[in-house]
Order: structure tokens, then sequence, then C-alpha cells
């Protein structure tokens, strides 16, 4: 289906000061096919939110324009939180993600605890952007994920790259495997995806049990102290990047955090000539988790606390200062 879409409304989003200008929010672009969860953008729905925009900048009468943290503030009003809770779609962003997700800065540290021919559980392993270097380096691993798109993609990448994995479309928090792992890793701080004490639970069960007696899981979350100043509404580029047929530019802005996050993350894609072609809205939660509360949970399940480090180059956590909690526990007999 295309869209046409408003050239003002596309000055009303973006031309406020100091604010990121049209390439990193949205495109003024004469026809627009809206990616597969953008749709509502351009719905019913999406209508009332433009009008509230429209309204609100006429109320102003002034110069400037209606803010991102205007919009951010109506699109949550107009988006209830119960409509949010079912909408991370990983699937519509699969053949994205390593676009706009290609970091490395955690996998010396991952690298460094496994050896060749370890059996490791990596649970959310998404496209694979941990999986491939720890097959690289020899571990044997089974990769988790509940997003069929995500794991397709990381299919594709064993197989060109002569690498061997188990995939497992699955929920983490309902594993039943015949085998028992020396070593489990939840990486890119997605433990907080689980929204809710009852699904922490489960998965902390589920993983617990997949492991070996003194077997350990490394479980990753963002430090809520820190990450909280950036849940305030205000849209953030996370940049713009290269395909093999034009560019993708990723921005979003978060609002909540008490605990739950939503995030509203929009994923534009542009041809060689600079048009759009497609735009996703990707909507989702994330949990802000605080030390005490999952130190709690891990211990309840079984897990004994081994460490916790405030950074992936393995510095001690620190409550105000460190930017991530990862969590080493190991099964102790129950
Ligand atoms: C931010 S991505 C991280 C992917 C990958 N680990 C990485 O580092 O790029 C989060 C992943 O968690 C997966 N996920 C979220 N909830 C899950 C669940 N309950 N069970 C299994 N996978 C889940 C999503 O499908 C998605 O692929």
């Amino acid at each position: 289906m295309r869209y046409r879409s408003h050239a003002r409304i596309h000055a009303i989003l973006t031309e406020h000061p100091g604010e990121p200008r049209s390439e990193r929010t949205f495109t003024t672009s004469e026809d627009l096919r809206a990616g597969a969860s953008g749709t509502w953008f351009l719905s019913p729905l999406g209508l009332v939110v433009v009008l509230l925009v429209l309204a609100a900048n006429r109320a102003q009468r002034s110069p400037e324009f209606v803010s991102w943290r205007t919009m951010a503030r109506l699109m949550s009003d107009v988006m209830p939180h119960s409509k949010m809770q079912d909408c991370i779609d990983y699937d519509a962003v699969a053949e994205l993600y390593d676009l706009y997700a290609a970091a490395t800065y955690d996998y010396d540290f991952f690298l460094s605890r496994i050896s060749p021919g370890m059996r490791v559980l990596e649970l959310t392993s998404g496209t694979g952007r941990l999986s491939i270097p720890l097959a690289k380096a020899g571990a044997v691993i089974t990769c988790v994920d509940i997003s069929q798109g995500m794991l397709s993609v990381l299919e594709r990448k064993l197989e060109k790259g002569g690498l061997q994995a188990n995939l497992l479309c699955a929920d983490i928090q309902h594993l039943d495997f015949n085998e028992e792992f020396k070593i489990a890793v939840l990486p890119f701080q997605s433990f907080m995806e689980l929204v809710g004490k009852e699904k922490q639970l489960n998965a902390l069960r589920s993983i617990y049990q997949a492991l070996m007696l003194n077997g350990r899981f490394y479980c990753t979350m963002h430090n809520p102290a820190v990450r909280r100043c950036m849940v305030d509404g205000v849209v953030r580029a996370v940049g713009s990047f290269e395909s093999a047929r034009g560019h993708i530019v990723v921005t979003g802005f978060e609002t909540g955090g008490d605990p739950v996050v939503r995030r509203s993350q929009f994923i534009e894609r542009f041809d060689e000539a600079g048009h759009a072609e497609s735009r996703i809205l990707q909507l989702m939660e994330f949990e802000m988790i605080d030390e005490g509360t999952f130190r709690e949970m891990a211990v309840s399940v079984g897990f004994h606390v081994t460490a916790v480090f405030g950074d992936y180059t393995g510095r001690k956590y620190d409550a105000e200062t460190s930017p991530v909690m990862i969590w080493e526990l190991e099964k102790c007999e129950a």
C-alpha cells in the first residue's frame, strides 16, 4: 500500500531549533510505503496524532514548531500502554537489524570466558551479532530467540561463514533441553525486554535448569540510575547507516521508566537517490530492574552471585556510575 505524506507535517516535526533535521526524523517524501508495523502512524490513529500536533502548533502561534518532546507526549497519550505491550516485533526489522546494531564492545568480555568445544547457550541471540564470533572461536553454541525472522538472518550468516550452531525459536521463559550447558550468556542488555517479575523469574528458572552444576550465566542489563537520563521523550538519532541499496536512518525516543520504559523507534529506508522508501515504527518496552530486585530473584531460583561487573572491561559495578550491570551467576546445588 502506498501513502502520500504531508510535507507540512514533515516541516512541523523537524524544524524545531536544536533538534535533528529532516533526514533524521521524518522525510518529506512524496510517496511513502509504510513498513509493516509503521502503518498505524498513517492510519486513523496516526491521523489523530497528526491532528493533535497541528492543533498544538496552532495554539502556540509561535514561529517555533511543535517539538519532538510534545510529539512524544502526544503519541504516548494516544497510544495506550496496553496496546504497546505485544508490539515488540523483531521480525519486522530482522533484515535491517545488522545495519544499525553492529556493536562489538562486548565481544572480548564474552570471548574471554569461553574456550573451543565449550557448550554455550546464547539467549536472545537475534541475528547473531555475538553468535558469529562465539562460533568462530570454536564454541558449540545453541542460539535461542523468539523471532524466527532474526534467526533466519543468523542461519544465512552461519551458512555463508561455514559455521555451525543449533538454532531454536523459543521463548527463554520456557526452555527444555536434553543437554546441559557449561555457560549461558544473555547479551545486549536484553534481559530488560522481559517486562514483569513473572517473566523474569520464569526466564531465570529455565536458564538455571539448562545449566550444568557450577555452570555460569552471564546476564546483562543497563544500570537504571544511568540509563534513566535517556528516558525523557527527546528524539535521538541512533544514526544513519549505509545499506546495499541506499541507507537507513534510525531515530527513537523513550518515555516512562518507572519501571517500564516505552521506546518508539523509527527506521526509515532511503534509496540511492535519497528518496524515502519505507518507514517502520517499532514499539518496544523494557523494564528498569534495580540491583537489589535482580539479586533477590536470581538467588531465589538457586543462583549464587559470583560477580557484578559495571562495564565490558570487567570493572566492578558502581551503582552510581556504571553504564551496565553484568551479572555472573553460578548454578549451585538446590
Ligand atoms: C536487542 S535484540 C538483541 C539481539 C542480539 N542478542 C544482539 O546482541 O544483537 C533482542 C532480541 O531478544 C529477542 N527476545 C526478546 N524477548 C525474548 C524472549 N522472551 N525469548 C527469546 N528471545 C527474546 C528478540 O527477538 C531480539 O532478537
